[in-house]
């Protein structure tokens, strides 16, 4: 069974990159704390000149990160987000825009 729905997985990757996968929302988390939190700070909510990156779109944050993946530059400190951008799949691209759309900074 395991077998065969990881078939399933990899076949419908390979069909539809963009629409199959589901985004996992805890797998965006931590990956977002495993590096962008160091710029961005917790739940993406901006630091100094590191941009807020939470509350947006999934659209407008997969095409940011496609963007800088592809070593496009978006604004004037870009070089910074194309060595970040680089290493990411498509799926923790996804990943990282579904748990950004939704994710909030909380004062404990
Ligand atoms: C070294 C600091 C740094 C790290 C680490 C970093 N970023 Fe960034 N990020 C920036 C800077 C600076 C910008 C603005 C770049 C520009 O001028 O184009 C930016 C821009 C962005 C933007 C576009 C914001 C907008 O609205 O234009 C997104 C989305 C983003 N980062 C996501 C991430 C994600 C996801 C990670 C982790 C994989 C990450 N960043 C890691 C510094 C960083």
């Amino acid at each position: 069974m395991l077998r065969f729905s990881s078939t399933l997985l990899v076949l419908t990757a390979l069909i539809a990159p963009h629409t199959a996968y589901s985004a996992d929302k805890a797998l965006g988390e931590a990956r977002y704390e495993e590096t962008c939190i160091n710029c961005h700070g917790p739940a993406g909510k901006g630091a100094a000149s590191y941009p807020k990156i939470s509350g947006k779109e999934i659209s407008y944050t997969t095409a940011k990160l496609e963007a800088y993946r592809k070593g496009i530059e978006q604004g004037p400190n870009s070089f910074l987000m194309i060595s970040m951008a680089q290493p990411l799949t498509d799926e923790e691209i996804a990943n990282l825009a579904a748990y950004l759309k939704d994710a909030k900074y909380v004062v404990e």
